[in-house]
């Protein structure tokens, strides 16, 4: 290169150097129109629902309209009216406003339609249903990490399976939704991917999540470990775990399955908080009034790889799982798919004692390798995954469903009169 040049070159660089960081501005910029507008479960789920949208700050009222599900038009003038909090946002080139509005005294088992702002900038009806005071059969549907590719990749996952199973109750998300930022987009960015991978799905599908390690990266450094800063004003999830832990590790009741959701990532890097989720959790599993239990969370006690271990998670919680028998415990994390039977002194469960089922599943474009660790029984790598789980008295029926739609992997549980349950193979085996 010639003097001159050389030193235009330099010049450049030091210019580059010293330039204030411009921000990134995201793709989603706000309005007054409500959008992100997902539904939580929180709190009994037969009387309470919490939805949670976004607009521009121009937004002064957070106010929801709630009606029976009726078959005539529906009018906000004459729907109840259900006021609730906001909190803005600042990041990625905009500030956001973030409603929150939990409807309560909701009758158990009852078609609901609801909307999001006034006027001429209120959303569409969408529709739920409570659930039923006490045990009877539903299904849900579980996604792993979906993380990376949410529009590319994911979003024909979650429509395929809303599409299969358009009546689950609820939508279980073990971590890793989002990245954190970490590539070209800015983390709003990512959210808006998500929301518009579920579209009007997560308006009628309640979002029961729990966080993964990737929900904790800070954009910028890495090492620094906060809840995105998103997860809690974009969703109005239980608050009735461990302190400090709000909308993270929750749990509830669904028509007689308990579920326990733990912030697995937390517990890895804090010894204080990985000991009161365990108290938490064991509080959970002893006065549990429901005949089946399953936990979720991010961080597998069981990885299919075997560079990949997460011991405090492990020695903290089978304990619990072993004594208290533990039906299903789901995880991601591992970016492939893996299905094991354990029972507590190790060895593989299967006909009239299944043990536990551990499964690890992935629904985005993310996928890792694969070893043939000793645990599982079922395993795939490189596709993509859905799973609908259905629990119907004595029998829970679990299938999972490649992106094609095809039963990658299928059982039923059926509980004994000794307590314990007997593994089975699911009759059907339909493509979705
Ligand atoms: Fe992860
Ligand atoms: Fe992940």
């Amino acid at each position: 290169m010639k003097p001159f040049l050389t030193s235009l070159f330099s010049v450049l660089i030091l210019v580059a150097l010293e330039a204030p960081a411009q921000e990134r501005i995201t793709k989603y910029i706000t309005s007054a129109k409500p959008d992100r507008i997902v539904l939580n479960l929180n709190g009994d789920p037969s009387t309470t629902m919490a939805v949670t949208w976004r607009t521009d700050t121009t937004v002064n009222e957070t106010v929801a309209r709630l009606s029976r599900n009726l078959p005539g038009v529906l009018m906000a003038d004459s729907a109840l009216a259900v006021k609730g909090r906001s909190e803005d946002i600042t990041g990625d080139g905009v500030t956001a406003r973030f409603h929150s509005v939990t409807f309560t005294g909701l009758a158990p088992g009852t078609g609901y339609a609801y909307c999001v702002g006034s006027g001429g900038d209120a959303s569409e009806w969408f529709t739920f249903r409570t659930a039923e005071a006490g045990a009877a059969p539903f299904s849900f549907l579980w996604f792993g990490d979906s993380q990376v590719g949410p529009i590319s990749s994911y979003a024909r996952v979650i429509r395929h399976a809303y599409r299969s199973v358009p009546e689950a109750a609820f939508m279980i998300f073990t971590g890793d939704l989002i990245d954190g930022g970490y590539t070209t987009k800015t983390l709003d960015d990512e959210w808006g991917d998500w929301h518009r991978a579920a579209g009007f799905i997560a308006s009628e599908v309640p979002v029961v999540a729990t966080p993964g390690n990737h929900e904790f990266y800070d954009p910028i450094d890495r090492q620094k470990r906060d809840i995105n800063r998103y997860w809690r004003p974009g969703f109005t999830l239980p608050e009735n775990g461990p302190a400090g832990l709000e909308e993270t590790a929750y749990s509830f009741d669904y028509q007689g399955v308990r579920f326990i959701m733990v912030s697995s990532d937390q517990m890895l890097r804090d010894e204080d908080i990985a000991r009161r989720q365990t108290e938490w959790v064991e509080s959970l599993l002893k006065n549990n009034p429901c005949k089946w239990t399953v936990m979720a969370f991010h961080h597998p006690f069981f990885s299919t790889a075997a560079r990949r271990d997460n011991r405090v998670v492990r020695e903290n919680l089978k304990p619990l799982v072993d004594r208290y028998r533990v039906d299903l415990v789901l995880n991601g994390h591992d970016h492939t798919y893996a299905r094991g039977m354990m029972l507590p002194e190790g060895k593989t469960g299967g006909g009239r004692e299944a043990g536990t089922a551990y499964v690890v599943s992935v629904s985005g474009a993310k996928q890792y390798r694969q070893d043939a660790e000793p645990w599982w029984i079922v395993g795939f790598s490189n596709r993509q995954f859905w799973q609908a789980i259905t629990v119907d008295g004595k029998r829970l029926t679990y299938r999972s469903y490649d992106a094609s739609g095809a039963v990658a992997d299928q059982f039923t549980l059926t509980r004994m009169r000794n307590g314990k349950n007997r593994l089975g193979v699911a009759s059907a085996t339909t493509t979705k």
